[in-house]
Formats: C-alpha cells, sequence, structure tokens
C-alpha cells in the first residue's frame, strides 16, 4: 500500500498534464470563447466589462462570433480591435492581430494597434491646413507634423454603443460626437462607425459623418495583422497583391511631396503579388525614408467605386486576407516603428515588423495639396466611406 500510493499518485498526476495540455491544444485549434450549444452555429454578440477609464468611466469588450466561429473583439475605447480570430488552411484558429490583454496597456501607449482613426488618418503637414481661407493648427504629435487626429484622437476616445444585432452579420454600432474645435479642427462632427462580421468572415466598416460647418474628414482603421497568428515572426515571409499603379513618394517627415510616381520597375510594384520582404531592403531613397513601407499607394479606379484594393497572403497557414474599399488610397505600413519594446498577448514583445497595417484612406496632407480628391465635408453632406476586410484560405 505504501509503495502503490505515490504511483497512484503520480499516474493521478501524468494524467491531469495530459489533460490540462490536450486543453491547451483545444484552445489554439478552436474559437476560443465558451459557446453554449444554443450560440453554436449562430451569429452572437456577447458583451463583458474590459476595463475602466482613470475618470472611472466602464470601457466595455463586445465579442462578435459569426456561425462558422470566427470571433472579433472590439472595446469601446478607441473602437479598437483587440483581438480576430481566423481559420488557417486546416480549420485551426488564431488570433491575427496585434493587441494587448488589457486596457492598462493601450491607456500606457498604443501605436494605435486596432483603432478607429479620426478626424484625419495619417499626416498633415505641420499641423496646418486653411479651409475658405481662414488657417486652422492642429497638434504636432509627430515630429513637426500631425498624424492621425492628433493628441486625442479617435483612437482614444469613449465610443457609445448605438446599435447591436445578429439579422444579417453580428453588427455593432458604434458614434462618438466630436466638439467644434476638438483638437483643432472645425465643425461639431457627428460619426457613427458600423463594424459587421457576416457569415463569410468579412469584415465590413462603415464609416458616416456630418458636420455643422466646413471641415476635412479622413477616417481609417488601423488593425496590424499577421496572419501567421505567430506575433514573434515578422511578416515579411506575407505577399501582397496592391492594386495601385502609382503611389505617393514622401519627404522627410513622411509628407507627400506630392508627386505620383509610377511604381513600374521599383521596390514599390505590387501589381503581381510579392513578399513584403522581398525588396524591402533594397537600396532606395523612399524606403530609406519610410524605414521600410510606411507610404500611400494611389488606388487604381473600380468599376462602382468599390473593388479589391490590396491581399495579404501568408503561404504556410494558407491564410488570406482581402480589402476592398471605395476610397482612392491605401498605406501599407509595414511595422517599421514596432521595436520589440511593447509586450505582446502570447507572450514576448512585438518587434520590428511584427504587422502591417493596410489603411485605405484619402490621400496623406490632402487640405494643403493642389490635385488630391477632396477631404472637405460641408453641412448637409453626409461622409461615407466603407472599407471589407476579407478572411480566407487558399
Ligand atoms: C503611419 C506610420 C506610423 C504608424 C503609427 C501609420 O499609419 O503611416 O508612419 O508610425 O501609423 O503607428
Amino acid at each position: 500500500m505504501r509503495t502503490a500510493q505515490p504511483s497512484l499518485f503520480c499516474f493521478v498526476f501524468l494524467l491531469t498534464l495530459l489533460n490540462l495540455g490536450c486543453k491547451e491544444n483545444k484552445k489554439e485549434s478552436q474559437p476560443s470563447m465558451e459557446t453554449t450549444d444554443a450560440q453554436q452555429g449562430k451569429d452572437f454578440i456577447e458583451k463583458r466589462i474590459f476595463g475602466k477609464m482613470p475618470d472611472g468611466q466602464t470601457v466595455e469588450k463586445y465579442t462578435l462570433r459569426n456561425a462558422s466561429g470566427m470571433e472579433i473583439d472590439v472595446i469601446t475605447y478607441g473602437g479598437i480591435i483587440t483581438r480576430w480570430t481566423a481559420p488557417d488552411k486546416n480549420g485551426s484558429y488564431e488570433d491575427i492581430v496585434l493587441g494587448f490583454d488589457d486596457l492598462q496597456q493601450y491607456l500606457d501607449g498604443n501605436p494605435y494597434f486596432g483603432a478607429l482613426i479620426g478626424r484625419y488618418g495619417n499626416r498633415i503637414a505641420n499641423g496646418k491646413f486653411s479651409l475658405d481661407g481662414e488657417t486652422y493648427t492642429l497638434a504636432t504629435n509627430d515630429g513637426e507634423n500631425h498624424l492621425h487626429g492628433g493628441e486625442k484622437g479617435f483612437d482614444k476616445v469613449l465610443w457609445q454603443v448605438k446599435g447591436e444585432s445578429v439579422a444579417d452579420g453580428a453588427s455593432l454600432e458604434l458614434t462618438y460626437t466630436s466638439a467644434d474645435g476638438e483638437e483643432g479642427y472645425p465643425g461639431k462632427l457627428d460619426v457613427k462607425v458600423t463594424y459587421t462580421l457576416t457569415g463569410d468572415n468579412e469584415l465590413d466598416v462603415r464609416y458616416e459623418a456630418t458636420t455643422d460647418k466646413p471641415t476635412i474628414v479622413n477616417f481609417t482603421q488601423h488593425s496590424y495583422f499577421n496572419l501567421s497568428g505567430d506575433f514573434t515572426q515578422s511578416v515579411l515571409d506575407h505577399e501582397l497583391f496592391l492594386d495601385a499603379d502609382a503611389y505617393l513618394p514622401v519627404d522627410g517627415g513622411l509628407i507627400p511631396t506630392g508627386e505620383l510616381r509610377a511604381v513600374s520597375g521599383t521596390p514599390f510594384d505590387f501589381k503581381q503579388p510579392k513578399l513584403m520582404g522581398k525588396e524591402i531592403n533594397a537600396e532606395n531613397e523612399q524606403l530609406a525614408l519610410g524605414k521600410g513601407y510606411d507610404h500611400c499607394w494611389v488606388l487604381n479606379p473600380k468599376e462602382g467605386n468599390y473593388g479589391l484594393a490590396a491581399a495579404a497572403y501568408h503561404p504556410k497557414t494558407g491564410r488570406l486576407l482581402e480589402v476592398y474599399t471605395n476610397e482612392p488610397g491605401i498605406q501599407f505600413y509595414s511595422g517599421n516603428f514596432l521595436d520589440g519594446t511593447l509586450p505582446a498577448q502570447k507572450g514576448g514583445t512585438y518587434g520590428q515588423r511584427a504587422g502591417f497595417c493596410l489603411e485605405t484612406q484619402h490621400y496623406p496632407d490632402t487640405p494643403n495639396q493642389e490635385g488630391f480628391p477632396s477631404v472637405r465635408l460641408n453641412p448637409g453632406e453626409t461622409y461615407s466611406s466603407r472599407t471589407t476586410f476579407k478572411l480566407s484560405t487558399k
């Protein structure tokens, strides 16, 4: 009896370990949220508390889930997508967007992971622009330039959830009213962003805004993708397609020079799918200025003004991300400024190029550039922009 006890103990211990191991594997290969039988195979939305702002306001997290098991977590702080699970070619679900585990990390310094960006996505030279003869001064929060809406852009405000629906995909309607003069921009701006996760593994993002004074508007979504699901790996082994014959070369502050430059014969040519890493280290003045790719591509015109703009493919896992939009431009940012100082969700840190962004938008610095498509919004008009991110495998 005495000798049997330790071996029985070891046996039970081993069984427990094995069982734990299985659970861990299960977690990796299946949608990770606990779902009841009634929820399986259906679209649904679940709401939880994510954290508290320093002033005590509650930040909520909504999980959108579709019938096939894709899940997207959106928090009301910044409208940030904190987690997005997608199957690989073997049906194994993993998170494919960079993010943090808790609110404090987002508050401590977020390089716009997953965030809604406004009022103006990308840069405005010297933080200044004129409208109808009046000059407006914005925060210079990126060297001498203005970036992504300023000190407290839409990525740092609390959004209201105005609607939830599972009638036609799991859909979440976020609203925010930006006061006249907020971050230096004219006009009171009423903004609505609708995230809809469809049954086809698409996230459809629709932006709408109205103003009470002439103003400028350029929204985008700033998710950093890594389709490998392994955030310790760089994204340079992803293939990229960009439906663009030209891009906008920049100056040292990443402000477009105004030229539309043909991509043919340059490292900026992604008209045929090409590895992101293939030419990123080529001798090229523009790559040196961006420390890699950090440029806006001029999308080729689309029939019906909405269509495929970009596709990223990770051969090893088979995950394919397609981006459809009605915007004229797309910023491809290859995560050059990530430097291994931010904690990664699954352990380790986010190293340089651990994620890439495909930010659909109007061109940077449009208010100061003649000839770029207008970003002006007048009272009585409705700003409307649409981008769809579609996940599949091949
Ligand atoms: C910009 C990068 C910037 C990054 C911020 C991108 O949209 O193009 O230059 O560093 O956002 O995280």
